[in-house]
Formats: structure tokens, C-alpha cells, sequence
């Protein structure tokens, strides 16, 4: 690695580059990410947007080294820090999995075990510290407690399905966060919660962010959970990053054609009184049969004859705010 590469990692716990991942299906090549990148830099919350099928899993997989067997990563690094996550042994991604980089699914069940009490499960995963078993156990009831389980002492001995959907995402939480990682990885963590819940677990996950001073990737299609607890924001079409910048940036300055569309069809947004959601006319392409130029002609409202001609590099418009469009690089409001 250079020196140069070097010092842009040491700024970022995480640095995706270029990330290009297939999917063999028997309808040919799936083509889920295409150069994909995105920087987390320490301490801040990154928020993954854009519809279902646009690749955000795809990315958090590839992160977490979980891709399926008939994936095949074609190029790219995931950085974590200095060390290539794409280039780690099985033993390396142990020491880094719930230590250095920990996750959160939309279904907590996915990160805890239904046959082991809870208590067993905090306590096992702190297998890799030197402390002993009282030390750890106390770990264990003052993070249940941090994440807001009354009577933690007591719940240690309890099993998931004795709590509720929303406890057992805090326990997740606390599961996840016990051991301090460097990033945390939350991919849709609050949509099976109905609307109190979810604002209550955001709530909790800015309090717990902030005293843990990790940084966090954090996919929703609560585009309102985004504004309210991200630092910067990443939009995804059909496997690519066509804009990114921080968060007002994004819901105030939005450049491209898709980030403005997707902004007006959430319902937190519409000001007028319908009974029906708009939505983008149109659907997301085939990603097995592609073609070079721009993801998004097909449904964009802009476009201009320079579009099917044109694959627009993602282009800093204002420091720290990227487009990939070449109508709003030129300056046009779209
Ligand atoms: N194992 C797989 N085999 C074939 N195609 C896959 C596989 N996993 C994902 N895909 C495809 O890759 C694309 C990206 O999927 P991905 O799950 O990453 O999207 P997503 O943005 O997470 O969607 P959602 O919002 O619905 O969770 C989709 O077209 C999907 O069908
Ligand atoms: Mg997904």
C-alpha cells in the first residue's frame, strides 16, 4: 500500500473502493454492485438509502464477508482501517467480527440464540477479554441496563422469546455494542417496530453512538430516521452510489434526478392531502442485462439525449457532496 493510501485509511474506519460484486444466477450474471464506494469516517453515522433490490444488503454482506456462495466479488477493497477486509484469512475475520465491526438486523432473532439464555449469550461473547466470569456477567447487566432492560439482573436468566420485539432488539443492541466496536452495522433495525418503538430505539441507538463514540452504517427506508440520526448519507440505484453528502446535502441540496424523486415520494414529505402515494414510475432494470451508460435514464424525468450516451464518474459538486449525473454536473436544477 502506499503512504498516500495509507494516510486517506488512517481518516476513516471503513473505506469501501470500487466494489464491483456479481451474483451467478441461472438467468445469467446478476450484476448487484457496480464500483461502488463509500468512507466511514470515525465517529459518524452514515445512513444507506435507495429501494429495495438496490444493493444496500449486498454492501453490509460484502463487509461482513457473509455474501452468498454463488457471489463473486470482481474488484474492489473494503478497508478496514489499514487491513483489506476482501483479503482476510477466516481467523482474521473472527478477531474483527463483534469486536471491531458488530451488527444489527431487522429481526433480532438473526443475532441472538433462541436456546441459550440471554445472560449466556452476553457472557459468551465476550469469550476473547482476559476477565473473569463475575466481571464479565457485571458487563453484561450494566449494558442490558444501558440499553434500557429493566431488572437486567434478573432478565440475564430469561430466553428471547421472553421479551418483547422491542427488547430483544435492545438486547441485540447491547449484544452488539458489549465489546466495543469500531463500527457498528445496522441494517434496517427498527422496521419490524411500529412508529414509538422505532423512534425509541433511534433514540437510544444516537445516546448509545455518542458514549461508545463509534461510527455507524445505518441502511432504512425511513427516509425521516435518516434526517433525524445521520451525520452523512449514501443513495443507492440499482448497485451504485449516485449521490452522497451530508445529510443536508442530501435533503436540501439533492442533485440527482433519483435522490430528488425518492425524497418526494416519502410520505413524511407530501404536503398535500392524497390518498395515493406517489411513487417513481417505472422499475429498477435488469442488473443481468446491462448496458454502460446512466442506471437511471429509463426512469428519469430529466434526461436528455447526452444521457444513454454518457456514464457520468461520481463528481464532487460542493466539498464532500458527490453526484453522479452529468445534467446537475453542468449546473442544470433538476
Ligand atoms: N444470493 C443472491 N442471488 C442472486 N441475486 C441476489 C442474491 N442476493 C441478492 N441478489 C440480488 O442483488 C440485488 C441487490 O439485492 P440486496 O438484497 O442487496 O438489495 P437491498 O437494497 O438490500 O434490498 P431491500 O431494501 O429489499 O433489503 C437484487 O437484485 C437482488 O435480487
Ligand atoms: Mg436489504
Amino acid at each position: 500500500m502506499t503512504g498516500e493510501t495509507q494516510n486517506r485509511n488512517r481518516e476513516k474506519v471503513l473505506s469501501i473502493k470500487d466494489l464491483s460484486v456479481n451474483f451467478k444466477t441461472e438467468n445469467g450474471l446478476v450484476q448487484a454492485l457496480r464500483r461502488v464506494s463509500i468512507d466511514i469516517p470515525p465517529k459518524q453515522i452514515v445512513g444507506l438509502v435507495g429501494e429495495s433490490g438496490c444493493g444496500k444488503s449486498t454492501v453490509i454482506n460484502s463487509i461482513l464477508r457473509l455474501l452468498s456462495n454463488n457471489a463473486e466479488i470482481i474488484q474492489g477493497s473494503i478497508h478496514l482501517q489499514n487491513k483489506n477486509i476482501l483479503m482476510m484469512t477466516s481467523t482474521q475475520l473472527r478477531a474483527i467480527r463483534g469486536k471491531r465491526i458488530s451488527v444489527i438486523f431487522q429481526d433480532p432473532m438473526t443475532s441472538l440464540n433462541p436456546a441459550l439464555s440471554i445472560g449466556r449469550q452476553m457472557t459468551d461473547i465476550q469469550y476473547r477479554d482476559q476477565i473473569n466470569q463475575v466481571a464479565k456477567r457485571q458487563r453484561a447487566i450494566d449494558m442490558l441496563t444501558r440499553v434500557g432492560i429493566p431488572d437486567a439482573e434478573k432478565r440475564l436468566k430469561s430466553y428471547p422469546h421472553q421479551f418483547s420485539g422491542g427488547m430483544r432488539q435492545r438486547i441485540a443492541i447491547a449484544m452488539a455494542l458489549i465489546m466495543e466496536p469500531d463500527l457498528l452495522i445496522a441494517d434496517e433495525p427498527t422496521t419490524a417496530l411500529d412508529a414509538t418503538l422505532q423512534i425509541q430505539i433511534i433514540e437510544l441507538l444516537k445516546t448509545l453512538q455518542k458514549e461508545f463514540r463509534c461510527s455507524v452504517l445505518f441502511v432504512s427506508h425511513h427516509l425521516g430516521l435518516v434526517a433525524d440520526f445521520c451525520d452523512q448519507v449514501v443513495v443507492m440505484y440499482a448497485g451504485e452510489v449516485v449521490e452522497s453528502g451530508n445529510v443536508r446535502d442530501i435533503f436540501h441540496r439533492a442533485a440527482h434526478p433519483y435522490t430528488k424523486r425518492l425524497l418526494e415520494c416519502d410520505p413524511a414529505r407530501i404536503k398535500t392531502k392524497t390518498r395515493v402515494l406517489p411513487t417513481i414510475p417505472g422499475y429498477i432494470p435488469d442488473l443481468v442485462n446491462l448496458s454502460d451508460d446512466c442506471i437511471f435514464k429509463d426512469r428519469c424525468h430529466v434526461k436528455d439525449n447526452k444521457c444513454p450516451l454518457t456514464v457520468a464518474p461520481l463528481t464532487e459538486l460542493t466539498p464532500g457532496h458527490f453526484v453522479q449525473c452529468h445534467l446537475s454536473q453542468e449546473g442544470e436544477n433538476l
